[in-house]
């Protein structure tokens, strides 16, 4: 997830670039570039810098070199997905002569294709990123007579992927071309200035005349005047966009805080995750992870280690790695890891997770895996963080930067993540079928859809969560896949409302937790339909024999489930092993919804930092 803004019409352009990237950080701060047009000199002036949160300030630093009076120009806020994050591949980006700039958020998903084409036409290459190959693609079709906008619609034409995207021509000065697919992008205007922007508050500060653009839709913007084309060059009439938000909220996307709008960014998160790595016939592609077929066919044991709720993404891992790739896996906590003087050899795979890739007891976990000889992965969502730096493969989600302090599309991605690298595995080990190889990643490739049809139901969510909001005490159970997300749901709610919440596996009640059952008690469960889901309303029976009020978490339209029950969060039905993905966003709703009603500030809840990095 990337920042993009766009500005012409403006003898201040590059003060609104750097002001504007400066609202957009919140979207990725590895590294930040702008570029402007020089009218006078026919040339693109450009300004790379990738010291993370630092770069802003380093473009700053070089404002006195920019052109007298600037045309058009783009600007880039990076959150890398491909390439770590240098100045080489921070963004913008330039083709062979220096003349056509383009910034891009999102994946192209066939840029190595398309890079093989380029580079055996002569194309010099200068990153390591899936952008440049957008501006090498638009200077052939410049070189071959198209204007900026006509050679932007002919090269989107050869993409497949994500894109939001700005592009800039030296001899077009006062022309922007913005195109958006799926990812954000909007455009906007006054009688003089002309802006795009990945998102309205980065536009506000320029003009409240805003305009939506459809995928697959390309603006020419100049100063004062806005002209959109589809792909084949029809034009078509953008969607204005009524703005009643202040720059603040709008950095929220409307949302009251971070974590709700994470919690809705979770369908993309998880879509961004799986681009590229899943086919539906259940071919699998993990680049970062540099371990090859045979190595991982020689692997005899994984062991998932992490803390909190990317532990608990490591209890859903190993389930689906022993169910898919039927090799033994375990998960454990990092700080216990660490200390227990593991039994490892060059047999065990050990995969660390960690959105942050920095969380110190992860850290000095994967170094002691590494000394006991075994082989480590790290999952990360930070390119270039301290674990990818030294694991011997990764795998990186995309979710984007996560400011909630609780992991909510984080968490997401990561069981994504994870699973595809369960299928992954399967398949290099022909552990499965190939009707079974392609069942799982058809369920894994309808996650995104699941996840917005589940985030429809979230007032739902919230009107069972007020009916417990006054509660103190919560037990969550359920039983092997919906443990893990019991465990998710009590982390929640404990971060979140400051409540006490303990998760267990629905068996174990009756081995002495049971006895703190009692009326007034409220029992929230994991009830989707599995193989195991008649013990599971056993232990339903038990509790409610003994006064407590039980919430289900349940597949839709199951009346049986609801019937047995004092509450019903109901989710779409997805295969056993995927359901982690869906079942625990009605949790994050429900704690979120308790903490919003105890007045709790659930961005930055007490006690707690978005990344631990002190044992
Ligand atoms: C989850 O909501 C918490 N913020 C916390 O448990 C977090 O998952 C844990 O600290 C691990 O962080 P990491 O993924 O960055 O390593």
């Amino acid at each position: 997830m990337c920042g993009i803004i766009g500005v012409t019409g403006t003898p201040d352009a590059c003060e609104v670039l750097l002001a504007g990237l400066e609202l957009l950080e919140y979207r990725g701060y590895d590294s930040a570039g702008i570029v402007v047009a020089d009218p006078e000199a026919g040339t693109l002036w450009r300004a790379r810098a990738a010291e993370r949160a630092g770069s802003i300030q380093r473009l700053r630093d070089r404002l006195d070199e920019v052109p007298a009076t600037p045309g058009a120009g783009v600007g880039h806020t990076r959150w890398a997905t491909h390439g770590p994050p240098t100045d080489a591949n921070a963004h913008p980006h330039i083709d062979c002569t220096g003349r056509v700039a383009i910034v891009h958020n999102g994946i192209i998903e066939n840029y190595r294709d398309l890079a093989a084409r380029l580079d055996a036409t002569g194309h010099k290459r200068t990153s390591a990123t899936d952008t440049e190959v957008l501006a090498h693609l638009i200077e052939d079709e410049v070189e071959a007579g198209a204007s900026l906008g006509e050679a932007v619609r002919r090269c989107l034409r050869a993409v497949r992927g994500d894109f939001a995207i700005a592009a800039v021509h030296a001899a077009e000065p006062d022309l922007l071309v913005a195109a958006r697919r799926t990812s954000p992008l909007i455009v906007g205007k006054t009688e003089t200035v002309g802006v795009v922007a990945s998102d309205v508050a980065a536009a506000l500060a320029t003009t409240r005349e805003l305009y939506a653009l459809d995928d697959d839709q390309v603006a020419e913007v100049r100063p004062g005047a806005i002209v959109v084309y589809d792909l084949d060059g029809v034009r078509v009439e953008p969607t204005r966009i009524e703005v009643a938000w202040g720059v603040r909220r709008a950095m929220k996307g409307g949302y009251p805080d971070f974590m709700s709008k994470e919690i809705h960014e979770q369908p993309q998160a998880v879509r961004d995750t799986l681009l590229g790595r899943i086919g539906s016939d259940g071919s699998t592609e993990i680049e970062e992870l540099a371990l090859s077929d045979e190595e991982l066919r020689a692997v005899r044991r994984l062991v998932f280690v992490a803390c909190g709720s990317s532990y608990h993404a490591g209890l859903v891992a190993r389930q689906a790695i022993e169910r898919w790739a039927g090799v033994a896996a375990e998960a454990e906590v990092a700080s216990e890891f660490r200390y227990r003087q593991p039994v490892l050899d060059d047999g065990t795979l050990v995969v660390v997770i960690s959105q942050s890739g920095e969380t110190v007891d992860t850290l000095h976990a994967m170094r002691e895996a590494r000394r006991r000889g075994a082989r480590v992965v790290a999952l990360t969502n930070v390119v270039d963080s301290v674990m990818s730096r030294e694991a011997d493969g990764v795998l990186y989600t995309r979710a984007g930067p996560e400011i909630g302090v609780a992991s909510t599309k984080c968490h997401l991605a990561q069981l994504a993540m994870l699973e595809t690298f369960a299928l992954h595995l399967a398949r290099v080990r022909g552990a499965l079928a190939g009707d079974e190889l392609a069942g799982i990643a058809g369920a894994l490739l309808s996650l995104p859809d699941a996840l917005q049809a589940t985030l429809a139901r979230a007032d739902e969510f919230a009107a069972v969560a007020e009916r417990f909001a006054e509660v103190e005490d919560f037990y969550f159970l359920g039983r092997r896949t919906g443990f893990p997300v019991a465990l998710e749901g009590a982390l929640k709610l404990k971060e979140l409302a400051y409540v006490r919440a303990e998760a267990y596996p629905a068996g174990e009640m009756k081995h002495g937790p049971i006895s703190l059952i009692e009326p007034g008690a409220v029992v929230v469960v994991i009830a989707t339909r599995s193989s195991l889901w008649e013990k599971v309303m056993g232990n339903v029976e038990e509790m409610r024999a003994r006064g407590a009020s039980v919430v289900a978490v349940a597949d839709e339209g199951d009346d049986e489930t609801a019937g047995l029950v004092d509450a019903v969060l109901e989710v779409p039905s997805v295969i056993e092993l995927c359901s982690p993905v869906v079942n625990v966003v009605p949790l994050q709703s429900f704690a979120y919804t308790v903490a919003r009603a105890r007045g709790n500030d659930v961005d930055r809840p007490r006690n707690l930092a978005k990344v631990v990095t002190v044992e």
